[in-house]
């Protein structure tokens, strides 16, 4: 038998799934991942770029990273991966996705409890009164960088920049969902990223059984994941939710 049969006799004995999803999932819907090859932080330090003092003391160059990662996520749309994802909510086993992403394709592709572990940027929020306003292409090309339409102060996506704090409600909801899974994808993410890559772990040390996808290895590989498929997202996924 092979590893699609293992796993998806697996989900159908386990059934309580949970996919915890980093930037390699969206990178067959166009948007490129943080770390190597094209990726942002090759062009963008993040300390200069993605720290929260950063966009505080200048905005306007941090608009200018921000500017170019909004276009590229107003531009994508669900891979094959997504959707395989929502056809296994669909199917009635998975029961969660906690992302890392913030480019809201889960969403899009039409799975419901998605836990937006660092926020999504297709919002922006106002540092000083937090009302909040939808991400467009209109918006994102006010110069010298979007202004609240309440109190004129700078709009930032409503994305955990380093140097925040994961939102409360998420991480409480990351950590049920967690804690009751029998049976956890690891889909495209470098895990190198905490608190984000400790929930693997947690799953682990409850009893799941872990699956990684990825096309390169990971620390997640040789330490907890019991199946490892080096592959892409959109090449492994439909091809387990064929053996369902
Ligand atoms: P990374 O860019 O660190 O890692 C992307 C992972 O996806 C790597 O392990 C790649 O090998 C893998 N990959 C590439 N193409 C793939 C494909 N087609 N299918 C499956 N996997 C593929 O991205 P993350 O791990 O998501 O934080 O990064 C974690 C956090 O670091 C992000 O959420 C972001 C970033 O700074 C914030 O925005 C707060
Ligand atoms: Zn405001």
């Amino acid at each position: 038998m092979d590893d699609y049969q293992k796993v998806a006799d697996l989900v159908k004995e386990k059934g309580y799934v949970v996919a915890f999803t980093g930037a390699g999932i969206s990178v067959d819907s166009g948007i490129p991942a943080f770390r190597g090859g094209q990726g942002l932080w090759e062009k963008y330090d993040p300390m200069e770029y993605a720290h929260i003092r950063a966009f505080s003391n200048n905005p306007e160059k941090v608009w200018v990273m921000l500017r170019e990662m909004s276009q590229v996520i107003l531009d994508s749309s669900p891979s094959p991966a997504h959707l395989a994802l929502s056809e296994l909510q669909r199917k009635g086993y998975l029961k969660a996705v906690i992302t890392q992403n913030v480019d809201g394709l889960h969403h899009i592709a039409g799975n419901s409890n998605v836990i937006e572990y660092h926020g999504n940027h297709r919002w922006l929020i106002c540092m000083s009164c937090s009302k909040r306003t939808p991400l467009s292409p209109e918006i994102v090309s006010v110069q010298p960088y979007p202004r609240c339409e309440k109190c004129n102060s700078a709009l930032k996506p409503d994305v955990v920049f380093f140097g925040e704090g994961i939102p409360m409600l998420e991480v409480i909801r990351a950590n049920d969902e967690a804690n009751k899974c029998k049976v956890m994808f690891i889909i495209g993410t470098s895990g190198v990223v905490y608190p984000a890559a400790e929930i693997p772990y947690t799953s682990k040390s409850n009893g799941a059984t872990i699956v990684e996808i990825n096309p390169e290895n990971t620390p997640f590989t040789s330490s907890i994941s019991d199946y490892f498929f080096k592959g892409t997202a959109s090449d492994v996924l439909p091809k387990i939710l064929e053996k369902l």
